[in-house]
């Protein structure tokens, strides 16, 4: 049976396509417009727009699993579209957002929680991966870091970054197996890094100095603003990097535990993208 990977040009649907053909599945690739995927050999192409009901069909016809990317808008008809099609399993990309206490009163977590509680009250079997900061955010370094500096708020908030690749493998592993069915997995990298230690990291494997210039939370916001971030956004971030400068986010076990392999460092992030560092920023920054 074939396996729908939705977002499947993004960090996390790319990294899916990749485990899932390197293990041998019948996977089909989606994206708004199929025709800028580029896919291994063998892999098939669907345009499916998730706020788009009357585009799904297509993407679901013989389908037995599904990963997918949290659109709020659009969620029931994924759902009818599914349930009509067959589809048995489907692991959403959710987020860490939606564990925290304050998640009532956060924008990020009230999209997310939206689309959790829709499969929850599906008629298929569903999982939940509920990751922590990615490591891809340092991609939104690149320009900084181009100019040989990494400009941040709060640069001793320290986080557990997980590396896409161990999200995807979490996910694999669950879409193949049909494991995991009713379940919410926190996932994070192996250890709390902080900002100062990731630019160090960073630093040391493109070979130049990076010092890191502190920005106050106003020129954060500022910055994220500019890039299109809805307004009620950055003030949530901040005040989660803020927390987090006295108090490390929790990492947890759980790649090690579903992939039987521990999470991959901060370290073997940047070496897996240290070209993504030396070519201008574009398309994927975040
Ligand atoms: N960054 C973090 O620290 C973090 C932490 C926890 C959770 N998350 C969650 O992870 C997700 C981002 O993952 P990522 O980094 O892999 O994203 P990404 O690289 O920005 O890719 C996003 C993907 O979503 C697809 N997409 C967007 N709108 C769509 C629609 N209407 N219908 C179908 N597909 C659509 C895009 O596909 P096309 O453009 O090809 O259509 C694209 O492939 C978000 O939901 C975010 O909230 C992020």
């Amino acid at each position: 049976m074939t396996i729908l990977v939705t977002g499947a040009r993004g960090n996390v649907g790319r990294a899916v396509l990749d485990e899932l053909v390197a293990a041998g599945q019948d996977v089909r690739a989606a994206s708004r417009d199929a025709t800028a995927l580029e896919v291994p050999d063998g892999v098939a192409k669907v345009s499916a727009d998730l706020e788009d009901p009357s585009t799904l069909d297509a993407a679901v016809a013989g389908v037995s699993a599904v990963f997918l990317y949290t659109r709020p808008q659009g969620i029931e008809g994924f759902v009818k579209a599914a349930h009509a099609a067959g589809v048995g399993h489907v692991v959403l990309l959710s987020s860490a957002a939606t564990l925290e206490p304050e998640s009532a009163q956060s924008r990020i977590a009230q999209l997310h929680h939206a689309v959790e509680q829709a499969l929850a009250a599906a008629p298929f079997a569903s999982t939940v991966l509920n990751p922590g900061a990615f490591a891809t955010n340092t991609l939104g370094w690149r320009a900084d870091i181009a100019e040989g500096v990494v400009r941040t708020a709060y640069p001793d908030s320290r986080i557990g970054a997980i590396h896409e690749r161990d999200i995807a493998a979490v996910a694999a592993r669950i879409l193949i197996d049909g494991s995991h069915v009713g379940e919410a997995l926190a996932l994070t990298g192996p250890e709390p890094i902080s900002f100062r230690e990731q630019a160090a990291t960073l630093a040391d494997v493109l070979g130049r100095p990076l010092p890191v210039e502190e920005l106050t939370a106003e020129e954060a916001a500022g910055r994220m603003t500019a890039l299109g971030w809805p307004p009620e956004v950055p003030p949530e971030i901040l005040r989660a990097w803020a927390r987090t400068v006295r108090e490390p986010s929790l990492v947890t076990d759980v790649v090690r535990e579903v992939t039987g392999r521990p999470p991959r460092t901060f370290r073997q992030w940047a070496e897996d993208h240290r070209a993504d560092f030396t070519r201008p920023p574009g398309v994927g920054s975040v």
